[in-house]
């Protein structure tokens, strides 16, 4: 049986600011359909496609108002059909996005359940409390919302008097579903063989640690042996049932949880056999550029995947953080929600060659390479974005200390010297407007140039096909001097320098390097693979699938 999503290359595409088909500013599945072509010779595997559903798109169609309809600015279901199958015929499979935790406030369950007041039934598939105090005007608990602020906004009732509260984890515009109840679970059920029946390849799980609560919503103590809504037990009889529907579809479709927890242990337990496929790697993705913490978060997260025989992920970014190019060329290059380094100075140059470099590392890596759509470009976080164009709930609840993550969603440049960079037709407004000084980052012009960061992502996709795909023994670690990553995977090994001087590369032939490789030097923040043992075949030039 063919386990695609171990060694994958997945793209992620945010839909909205992908290619706008039709103009009106808002990117669109008739934008995709008409670049397959340019995934394709990307190379990619597989494209993870985050929520396109029907919403009113409070937090970015993370706020889903009817899982079986597809958002009308992104088109429509038929298109959607037409997309994952035109998708599978250039050899590219389709992942799509379930979000459990939530759904919209517009979602017909919810609407109801404020419609026709306190005694409405569809109120048990939410969290509905009353106020802690006798005016109700204490919210039920002390719970804050990942987005800042509190978790909790009151009703009103019908009769125009205040009511009960309702908890959302995330934005008031999304309420949490409450998992004990058995329509929650069924519709879910249901809405996963909607997608698989219509041939998605699998799921990308949003919050996949958060959608169980204890019923009792007690405050958040250390002193509790669970958390009342982080990573509780029930949460993997969940999968595993989610597992059985995914098991039973030939092929079997793939499972990948969005799992943010600091305990690898805690991480690892969602991948044992029979929950999920794979996870994202954000222990990788948060980690700085730096050659001891970097070979820390590998190792580490090798052996945690290997005792539950899962295949690890790399991923450098994503919709929800800072581009590399910007993170890479600042002082820390960490990543964390809480210490963003808003408007701390980046040196993006530097940013942009250490991207290069870490994209040969991950790539070489063992497991699921996935690539955020623009990382291939080498776009930078957009910190610059007026008020007006800052849509992101995290800005507006964070109190506006939080910058949002819009400067990550800014709709792609393809061609020409001006906006909207052919992402839209000429005389289009993209929803969230592009630097003016993007003309050299367009696809068309990365195409026209052979050291541009897209041919590099190009070349390192189609070489990690051919040489380092297949699992293979496991990843062996070769003698390197301070500053350096150097490990080697079947004939291959992987050099990364992140040290101040350069690095002599082992003897053999350079298969990609993220920099020229004159006389075997790897100079500082880059990175080669050299093939060991060099064989006659030949690197393709054109990517080639069976
Ligand atoms: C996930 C998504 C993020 C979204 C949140 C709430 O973290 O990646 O974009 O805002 O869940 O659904």
């Amino acid at each position: 049986m063919e386990q695609w999503w171990r060694n994958a290359v997945v793209y992620q595409v945010y839909v909205r600011s992908f290619a706008d088909g039709n103009g009106d500013g808002v990117g669109d599945l008739a934008g995709v359909r008409s670049r397959l072509g340019y995934l394709r010779d990307l190379g990619v595997d597989a494209l993870w496609f985050t929520p396109w559903y029907e919403s009113p798109l409070a937090d970015g169609g993370y706020d889903v108002s009817d899982y079986r309809a597809i958002e009308p600015t992104f088109g429509t279901l038929a298109e959607a059909e037409a997309l994952i199958r035109d998708a599978l015929a250039v050899g590219i499979k389709t992942v799509i996005d379930i979000v459990p935790n939530h759904v919209s406030d517009r979602h017909p369950w919810f609407v109801a359940a404020i419609e026709d007041g306190p005694m409405s039934p569809m109120r048990d598939r939410f969290w509905f409390r009353p106020g802690q105090d006798v005016g109700g005007v204490e919210p039920p608990n002390g719970w804050t919302s990942q987005f800042g602020d509190a978790a909790w906004s009151r009703t009103q009732n019908p009769d125009g008097s205040k009511g009960d509260w309702y908890l959302h984890l995330f934005a008031p515009a999304q309420p949490d579903l409450n998992w004990n109840h058995p329509a929650v679970r069924a519709e879910h059920e249901d809405v996963l063989r909607f997608w698989f029946d219509r041939g998605a390849a699998g799921i990308r799980i949003d919050s996949a640690t958060l959608a169980i609560k204890d019923a009792e919503l007690p405050e958040v103590t250390d002193a509790a042996a669970e958390h009342p809504y982080v990573d509780r037990e029930e949460i993997h009889d969940l999968y595993r049932s989610w597992r059985t529907i995914a098991d039973g579809y030939d092929p079997p479709r793939a499972l990948i949880g969005e799992i943010w927890l600091d305990d690898h242990d805690r991480f690892s337990r969602y991948l044992r056999p029979g929950e999920l496929h794979g996870a994202f790697n954000f222990d990788f993705l948060s980690c700085a550029w730096d050659p001891i913490a970097l070979r820390r978060s590998v190792e580490q997260t090798l052996r945690v995947h290997t005792p539950v025989d899962a295949p690890a992920s790399w991923v450098l970014s994503n919709h929800d953080v800072t581009r590399v190019a910007t993170r890479y060329g600042r002082k820390d290059t960490t990543f964390s929600f809480a210490a963003k380094h808003v408007r701390v100075p980046s040196d993006l140059a530097l940013g942009q060659r250490r991207a290069r470099a870490a994209l040969l590392l991950a790539a070489a890596l063992p497991g699921t390479l996935y690539v955020y759509q623009g990382d291939e470009l080498g776009l930078p976080e957009v910190e610059d974005l007026a008020p007006e164009h800052i849509h992101d709930p995290m800005h507006f609840q964070s109190g506006g200390t939080d910058p949002g993550r819009d400067g990550c969603r800014v709709p792609l440049p393809w061609d020409g010297t001006t906006p909207p960079f052919g992402f839209g037709p000429p005389a289009s407004s993209p929803w969230i407007p592009q630097p003016p000084g993007w003309a050299d980052l367009t696809v068309a012009a990365q195409l026209a140039d052979d050291g541009s960061m897209l041919a590099l992502y190009r070349r390192v996709i189609r070489v990690r096909r051919h040489y380092l795909a297949e699992e293979g023994p496991p990843l062996e670690w070769t003698p390197s001097g301070d500053g350096v990553l150097s490990f080697r995977r079947r004939d291959v090994t992987c050099v990364v320098n992140l040290s101040a001087e350069p690095v002599t590369a082992p003897p053999g032939r350079v298969l990609v390097a993220s920099v020229p490789v004159a006389d075997g030097q790897v100079p500082p923040d880059a990175a080669a693979w050299i093939q060991d043992r060099p064989t006659a075949d030949k690197i393709p030039n054109k990517e080639q699938r069976t």
